[in-house]
């Protein structure tokens, strides 16, 4: 049975760990879904396999494009896609507007947003009354990069009680779920016990109610990964060999046989 958005909240109540890992495309999307992930981000990170040096560059239409496939191979879990930077930050209009195209077009079940200031507690508010569920993102915002750098959040008392009513006030608008990314894990098991929708972390300790972690960082796709990602296993390498092995094989017309 698909994933929903409510399953999600009454896994948090019984205790059950939600695995969430990102995807861009068919193949990893399809081997994700038969693997049993309960929630798949067409992450903004996405930039790391488009070339990208940040989140920044990558357009609406990038992310409509890539979620178009990861639809087609998703059965069972929970689709869920970003905003990119500067498509929601605008006004609610362009929230709804952007957030509306994800979902017509996609057929993604919810969307991801950035941030838990005033203004945009009150986009996610908006986009929850227009139907669309929302999933929040506090501590590290990649989206802001310019401003925090990649460092961990929230590290002082202020700024951990900061993050702390930015995830309750997401949760009032209406939020199905937040993620937590680089924040102390003290801090992360402090706002999972206050919140009632559960919390997806990432660089944020054992306590959350589920984590998710960047699939290429997980296979090694990417040329370095976040201190907090772990590799599972190291296709890079693999491909490199395979790569290697093929080239060898035809310069030396052993393949085809
Ligand atoms: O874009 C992404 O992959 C994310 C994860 C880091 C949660 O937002």
């Amino acid at each position: 049975m698909a994933v929903t958005t409510r399953q999600l909240i009454e896994w948090k109540q019984k205790g059950r760990p939600i695995v969430a890992l990102t995807a861009w495309d068919y193949a990893i999307a399809q081997i994700l879904d038969t693997a049993g992930v309960d929630l798949i981000l067409v992450g903004d990170t996405m930039a790391v396999v488009l070339g990208y040096e940040t989140t920044l560059p990558i357009t609406l239409e990038e992310m409509l494009h890539h979620a178009k496939a990861v639809r087609r191979a998703v059965k069972r879990a929970l689709m869920v896609v970003d905003l990119p930077f500067l498509t929601y930050q605008e006004s609610q209009e362009q929230a709804i507007n952007s957030a509306g195209r994800v979902l017509k077009e996609t057929g993604a079940q919810a969307v991801k947003l950035e941030g838990g200031y005033p203004a945009m507690v009150e986009t996610v508010a908006r986009l929850v009354q227009a139907g669309i569920p929302v999933m929040g993102h506090v501590g590290l915002t990649p989206q802001s990069i310019h401003h925090t750098g990649l460092r961990q959040q929230g590290k002082t008392e202020e700024a951990g009680e900061r993050i702390l009513q930015e995830a309750i006030a997401l949760e009032q608008a209406g939020a199905f779920c937040i993620v937590l990314e680089h924040i102390p894990p003290e801090l992360a098991l402090h706002i999972t016990q206050k919140l009632s929708i559960p919390t997806i972390g990432i660089g944020a300790g054992p306590h959350c109610d589920g984590q998710v972690l960047v699939t290429s960082d997980v296979l090694a796709l990417s040329e370095k990964q976040p201190p907090f990602a772990k590799v599972y296993t190291n296709l890079r390498e693999t491909i490199t060999k395979a790569v290697q092995d093929y080239s060898t094989e035809v310069r030396e017309r052993k393949f085809p046989e």
